[in-house]
C-alpha cells in the first residue's frame, strides 16, 4: 500500500483532490466510487472549487457512492443523498450519480441492482474511502466477509454512537443500511483511503501493522494491487516513521 502523510486535514483534503483530479484528466468519464462522513468533506469543498475555478471537469464523470442508511427519506438532513447533493452535486455537474436507495421496497433485489449497474458500466476507476474508529470500510463492520458484494449490513453500537453526533438523539440513528461489500470495493481499479485525526490512529495503525483480517475490515486493502492511503500526522500518531515507509 502507498502511504502519503500529511501534515493535516487540509493537506489531506488537496492531495486526494489531486489524485482525483488526476484520474479525471486522464479519462474524462471516469467512474469515481464516493464516500461520506466529515472526512472526504474537505476533499469535495476542493473538487468544487476547481471546478468553479475551471480547472477541473466533472461533466462526464459517474458517481457511485458507497453507502446509504436503510428507511431514512432521501430529503432527511442525514441521510447520504442528503450529504452528497450539499457537498457536491448543488454545486457540480456531473454525469450520473448514483447513491444505494435504501428505501427500496426488496432491498436484496436493490443490492444486486446496485452490483448490476457498476459492472455494466465497467467499473470503478477510483474508489475514496474513509475509515471508522473500528476500521470499518463504507459501512463494512468488522467481522464483514470479504468475498460479498453489495448488502444489509447491521450498524455497531460504536459506529451508532460515532454517527449519533448527526443525529438528534442516538436513538434516532437507523440500525441498518446498504453498503457496498468489501468485494465491490476491492474490484475498484485504484483505491484512496483518506484518514484524519487522532481518533482513526488505532485502526490506521492495525491496518498497516496488524494482520490482514476480516476483524479489521480497512486491512483488507493491503491485498490491493493500487491502494493509496493518505493519512495526516495526528492519524498517523501509531506508526513510526519506518513503518509508515515500509508498509
Ligand atoms: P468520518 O467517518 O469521516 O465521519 O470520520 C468515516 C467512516 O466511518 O468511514
Amino acid at each position: 500500500m502507498r502511504i502519503i502523510t500529511v501534515p493535516d486535514y487540509a493537506a489531506m483534503s488537496r492531495v486526494a483532490a489531486d489524485l482525483v483530479s488526476a484520474e479525471v484528466a486522464h479519462s474524462p468519464r471516469s467512474v469515481l466510487g464516493l464516500a461520506t462522513g466529515s472526512t472526504p468533506e474537505g476533499l469535495y469543498a476542493e473538487l468544487v472549487a476547481r471546478v468553479r475555478m475551471g480547472t477541473l471537469n466533472l461533466s462526464f464523470v459517474t458517481t457511485f457512492n458507497l453507502d446509504e442508511y436503510i428507511g431514512l427519506p432521501e430529503e432527511h438532513e442525514t441521510s447520504y443523498h442528503f450529504f452528497m447533493r450539499r457537498h457536491l452535486f448543488d454545486h457540480v455537474q456531473v454525469r450520473e450519480y448514483h447513491i444505494p436507495n435504501g428505501n427500496a421496497p426488496d432491498l436484496l433485489a436493490e443490492c444486486r441492482r446496485y452490483d448490476g449497474l457498476i459492472a455494466e458500466i465497467g467499473g470503478i476507476d477510483l474508489q475514496i474511502l474513509g475509515i471508522g474508529r473500528n476500521g470499518h470500510i463504507g459501512f463494512n463492520e468488522p467481522g464483514s466477509p470479504f468475498g460479498e458484494g453489495t448488502r444489509i449490513v447491521n450498524l455497531t453500537p460504536d459506529t451508532i454512537a460515532a454517527n449519533a453526533r448527526f443525529f438528534a438523539s442516538p436513538d434516532q440513528v437507523p440500525r441498518q443500511a446498504l453498503s457496498m461489500g468489501i468485494k465491490t470495493i476491492m474490484r475498484a481499479r485504484s483505491i484512496v483511503l483518506l484518514a484524519s485525526g487522532e481518533g482513526k490512529a488505532q485502526a490506521v495503525a492495525g491496518m498497516i501493522k496488524g494482520p490482514v483480517t476480516e476483524a479489521l475490515p480497512a486491512s483488507v486493502l493491503r491485498l490491493h494491487p493500487d491502494a493509496t492511503l493518505i493519512v495526516d500526522e495526528d492519524a498517523a500518531s501509531l506508526l513510526t516513521r519506518e513503518e509508515l515507509t515500509s508498509a
